[in-house]
């Protein structure tokens, strides 16, 4: 993809066709937004994992469309190259797929140019939001909104269960989704779902032979204290912040 111009869900695509990786990371706020967008990064998902690492929410589950839409405000007006997909947070698309339409323009409004949704129980809904003209990005293996169900474990170890993720991402690409996250699943598994489909898998916790690759940012750059175990840290501001607000406090107390 051109380091210059807009990235667009088709370019995404496309990437795919011409082999070239694609980069995402998490951002929620303005300033983490223009550093990732200033560093060519292709896709900034506003994250509904801002429950965590920006609210302190133990989960993703408590986060609203209105949260969602005030950081994808704040993102938006950062972004000059990469495309912005908004999560789309848990009860704002399951009541109706009129309410899950309204969910995703207010998010749209907002400044977000795609949206993600959970799972692939809501295939009628995901094509409404797409007739309405919104690209839709698809998540399977495991869906944190749906941790109460799944347990915090890898998704699709067993046959059953990996059959059930095959189909689902062959169901989510039919719908007319234009990439899909694949989280927490075997490697060799994201392998052949990677194969099977012609619209990109973006992986987390996934392995390398997905068609692009996505972390929250608080997690590869050390911030977040409690990160998932497949993170690669790429920093530790955790502990260079710590260091660097004492030595502020040491500098006003001599
Ligand atoms: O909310 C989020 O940050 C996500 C990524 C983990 C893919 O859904």
């Amino acid at each position: 993809m051109d380091k210059k111009e807009k990235v667009t869900p088709l370019k995404i695509i496309y990437s795919k066709k011409t082999g070239k990786k694609i980069s995402a990371l998490t951002a929620y706020d303005f300033t983490f937004a223009q550093i990732l967008d200033e560093s060519g990064i292709d896709i900034i998902l506003v994250g509904d994992s801002l429950g965590n690492v920006m609210l302190g929410y133990k989960n993703t589950i408590p986060v609203t469309n209105e949260e969602m839409v005030m950081h994808v405000k704040a993102v938006s007006r950062a972004v000059n190259r990469a495309l912005i997909v908004a999560d789309m947070p848990f009860g704002s698309f399951q009541n109706s797929s009129e309410a899950a339409v309204s969910n995703a323009v207010k998010l749209i409004k907002a400044g977000a140019e795609a949206v993600k949704l959970e799972g692939a129980e809501y295939i009628k809904t995901i094509k409404e939001i797409i007739k309405a003209g919104i690209p839709v990005m698809g998540h399977l293996g495991f869906v944190p909104q749906s941790v109460n169900a799944l347990g915090y474990k890898v998704q699709g170890k067993e046959k059953q269960d990996a059959n059930k993720i095959v189909n689902d991402a062959q169901a989510l690409e039919k719908a007319g989704c234009f990439a899909i996250v694949l989280e927490m699943i075997p490697h060799d598994l994201a392998k052949i779902i990677s194969k099977k489909i012609k619209i990109p898998t973006i992986g987390i916790g996934a392995g390398a032979n997905c068609d692009g690759q996505i972390f929250v940012t608080y997690d590869m750059l050390g911030l977040y204290g409690n990160p998932p175990k497949f993170v690669k840290k790429y920093e530790d501001f955790n502990a260079k912040a710590k260091a660097a607000v004492k030595k502020y406090i040491e500098d006003i107390n001599s």
